[in-house]
């Protein structure tokens, strides 16, 4: 066991008004200036005087009678002493060595607002107090189990604490106690420290818990003063007053007394008279300060500046300076000739921003014009009866769509359609959305274009584009469609498009779930809807070739009670329904027509209009016809589909796309039939046993592998559906 002290007694007031001649002021790099001293006669009274140390090679200033170095001494009230540590380490017998520090200044004071106690380790809790009386006692608590716990440069009670302490303190007395003995951490925190250190000036590391005790640079703040007395008292007794000429007083911080220091415009060492005391700056011949914009005439304390002959001003670079006199005739050219333009300028902006609110106005009044002539109203109105609908369209508004387009740039562009302009953009949450400028601006289809927005924004099918949303406030009605990345169904069979080719059980596939969804907006969804242009280039794929029936631009509603409309004969050329061209009456069998063609479409991989055709095979219908008729049908397949294992395949659905394509609607079948006729080839090519070769080992093994053996692959997918979410729920269960 130690412990370690120290003491600094207070001289008897040692009075020396001024030092010797010949004083030393440094001690190796530090500066001690006057009223510190190192030697008999060179400092105020003992509490200035440092002991200078030259037995090294490196001279040391030790605070007074101390061992305790000075780093830096100010004469603002100030110095810095090398910081003192109090440490308390254990070992595994529970033994335990340590050393508290105590320290009592004479006059000084441990400045309480520059300072912290710092207290570190891991099973440690310290005070701090003073002994006079005991005017406070204060501390903290550090704990940690682990080296992991502990956060570098943190200070807050995990490996390390602090805790500040009450002003005015002429000393203080560290205790350090430890709760296990540190039992628990010895491997890594063996010791507990505790120290006074300069706010800032010691940064936490883990390293510190496993050793500090060779540190003793931790700076200490100490407020230091003159005598026992405030400036107002000390003033009244010239005879012991230590601040001399051209000087004011400043109460110390924190200790008694008082320091001094040089008026403004004055500078040196305040408590000395004579040439080193506080003497007048030569403000003019300081170059780098140049303060004066021409002439320069230092005063006793200050300066002034002038300007020369022909300039006005006060000189005062921080102020008006020096600028050339007007000569024309006091008339204020430059200030007139400024004035006028800041007036211009102000009226400029005035207009220009009148203009501005004007043209915003105006362009609300156009939106909003828009918005109920595009039928935004009935929207709405539509909208909020159904509030709650999940997929409901949602309105987007102008600027949204703009800002996801790049303003409908050109290079944003994905297709020129009859229905109109299709872009590409980017909703803020990311989402990829295809956007269309529809061409309709016609007030009558108003009604029917929100009806088909409103449906088409629930029908939620698979196989057909989620439109998302809407935009009204455009002179043309805008629609946001989820974006499908994998270009059109014709870009994938047409041979010109020099797309890979797409094989022929990929093709059944797509036309299958086209039928589906065709079939599906004929009969499933809550009012008939005839697409009224299926064609292979309105049929979009996805990544996974993924059938999605799109353009609803010219999509009629039939209303319940009706099972034909009579309508503008629209649609794509080559893929229009003759009977529906000759009496203009749209029926169901139109889509019915129009996908027969697709299929061919499918089937040849022909282009549906071919001018290079003979005149009566130039519509792929026609020549389709009058080939299967001269019983050549192989001639017009899609030579890049057909193999051995398909033919019956192709021939089935050569068939199908004939009766689709019949002139006579009535004859046509109805689109659930060509679904299901579709589907049903699909599973039976996927359950061969179906058909003719019915080998039971091989039904077993099927058996087995497939989840249901059901005749639509609707059902099987059903299967698969319901036995993966079974097993999802039991791993789930499982846990
Ligand atoms: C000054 O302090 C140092 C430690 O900081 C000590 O080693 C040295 O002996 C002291 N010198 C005097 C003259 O007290
Ligand atoms: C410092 O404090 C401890 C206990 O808090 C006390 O035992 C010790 O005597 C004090 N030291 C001095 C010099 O007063
Ligand atoms: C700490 O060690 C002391 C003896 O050095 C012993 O009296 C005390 O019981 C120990 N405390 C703990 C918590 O181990
Ligand atoms: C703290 O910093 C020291 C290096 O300064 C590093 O070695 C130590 O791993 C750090 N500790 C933590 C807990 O980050
Ligand atoms: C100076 O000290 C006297 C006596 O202690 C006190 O009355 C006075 O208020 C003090 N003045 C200032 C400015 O603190
Ligand atoms: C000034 O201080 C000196 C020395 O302490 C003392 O002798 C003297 O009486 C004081 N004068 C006044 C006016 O207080
Ligand atoms: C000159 O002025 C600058 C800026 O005011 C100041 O930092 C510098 O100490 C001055 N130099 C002298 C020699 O007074
Ligand atoms: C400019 O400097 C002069 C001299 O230092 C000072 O008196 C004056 O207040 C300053 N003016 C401004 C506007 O800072």
């Amino acid at each position: 066991m130690s412990m370690m002290w120290f003491i600094v007694l207070v001289a008897a007031a040692t009075v020396a008004a001024q030092p010797k001649a010949g004083c030393p002021t440094t001690c190796g790099d530090l500066h001690i200036p006057y009223p510190f001293g190192t030697t008999q006669g060179c400092y105020k009274d003992e509490d200035f005087f440092i002991n200078c140390d030259t037995s090294s090679a490196k001279p040391i200033a030790n605070y007074s009678t101390t061992t305790i170095q000075v780093l830096d001494i100010s004469l603002h009230g100030q110095l810095r002493l090398a910081g003192w540590l109090s440490w308390d380490c254990y070992n595994s017998n529970a033994d335990h060595s340590w050393s508290f520090f105590w320290i009592r200044l004479g006059q000084f004071a441990i400045s309480n607002t520059n300072n912290k106690f710092v207290v570190v380790g891991c099973d440690t809790y310290a005070f701090i107090d003073d002994f006079w009386g005991r005017r406070f006692t204060t501390g903290c608590t550090s704990i940690c189990k682990s080296l992991d716990d502990v956060i570098n440069a943190t200070c807050s009670g995990i490996g390390c604490c602090y805790s500040s302490f009450p002003k005015g303190n002429m000393g203080y007395n560290v205790t350090l106690k430890s709760y296990n003995n540190h039992s628990q951490v010895l491997d890594f925190n063996p010791c507990s420290y505790g120290f006074v250190v300069e706010d800032g000036a010691y940064t936490f590391s883990s390293l510190d818990l496993i050793n500090l005790r060779q540190r003793n640079d931790f700076p200490v703040v100490i407020d230091w003063g003159i005598g026992d007395e405030n400036c107002s008292q000390a003033t009244k007794n010239t005879t012991t007053y230590a601040c001399m000429d051209n000087t004011v007083c400043v109460d110390s911080e924190s200790a008694p007394g008082y320091f001094c220091t040089c008026k403004d415009g004055f500078q040196g060492n305040p408590y000395l008279s004579g040439s080193d005391g506080c003497q007048d700056i030569d403000e003019c011949s300081n170059r780098t300060s140049n303060l004066c914009s021409q002439t320069c005439h230092n005063l006793y304390g200050t300066y002034t500046c002038s300007c020369l002959p022909g300039y006005k001003g006060n000189g005062f670079k921080n102020e008006t300076g020096c600028v050339l006199e007007d000569k024309s005739n006091g008339f204020p050219v430059m200030q007139v000739a400024l004035g006028i333009t800041v007036s211009l300028l102000l009226l400029g902006i005035f207009i220009s921003s009148l203009c501005w609110v004007q043209r915003k106005r105006k362009l609300i009044i156009i939106k909003k014009k828009f918005f109920e002539q595009n039928g935004g109203m009935l929207l709405q109105e539509q909208l909020s009866e159904r509030i709650g609908y999940n997929d409901m369209a949602k309105l987007f508004s102008e600027e949204e769509l703009k800002a996801a387009t790049d303003n409908f740039h050109e290079s944003k562009i994905l297709g020129r359609g009859g229905q109109g302009t299709v872009y590409k953009g980017t909703l803020p949450d990311k989402r990829v959305v295809a956007i269309k400028k529809s061409r309709i601006a016609d007030q009558n289809q108003v009604k029917d274009f929100i009806n088909e927005v409103l449906l088409l924004s629930r029908i939620n099918h698979r196989n057909v584009v989620k439109l998302l949303g809407c935009c009204l406030e455009t002179e043309v009605p805008l629609l946001v469609y989820e974006y499908i990345p994998n270009n059109t169904l014709l870009h994938h069979i047409d041979p010109s498009m020099k797309l890979s080719c797409l094989p022929w059980k990929t093709r059944l596939r797509i036309a299958a779930e086209t039928a589906g969804a065709i079939s599906y907006l004929h009969s499933a969804a809550s009012i008939p809807i005839i697409h009224r242009d299926i064609k292979s280039s309105n049929i979009l794929l996805d990544h996974n070739y993924i059938a999605k029936v799109s353009d609803f631009g010219a999509s009629r509603l039939v209303p319940l009670d009706q099972t034909q409309i009579t309508t503008l004969v629209q649609g794509t050329l080559g893929y229009l329904d003759p009977e529906y061209l000759q009496t203009s009456q749209l029926t169901e069998k139109s889509d019915v027509y129009s996908f027969g063609v697709v299929l061919l479409e499918l089937l040849t991989g022909k282009k549906v209009v071919e001018v290079n055709r003979p005149e009566e095979d130039r519509n792929l219908a026609m020549y389709f016809v009058s080939s299967m008729k001269k019983d050549r049908l192989f001639e017009v397949l899609d030579s890049r589909v057909v193999d051995e294992k398909n033919v019956g395949q192709l021939r089935e659905v050569a068939i199908l796309a004939s009766r689709c394509i019949r002139v006579k609607g009535e004859e046509r079948p109805t689109m659930k039939e060509v679904s299901m006729e579709l589907e049903g080839l699909i599973a039976k090519e996927k359950h061969p046993w179906d058909g003719k070769n019915t080998n039971s080992e091989e039904n077993e093994h099927l058996l087995g592998q497939i989840y249901g053996t059901g005749s639509g692959s609707t059902s099987n997918s059903m299967g698969f559906e319901s036995m993966r979410n079974q097993v999802t729920f039991e791993m789930e269960s499982g846990r």
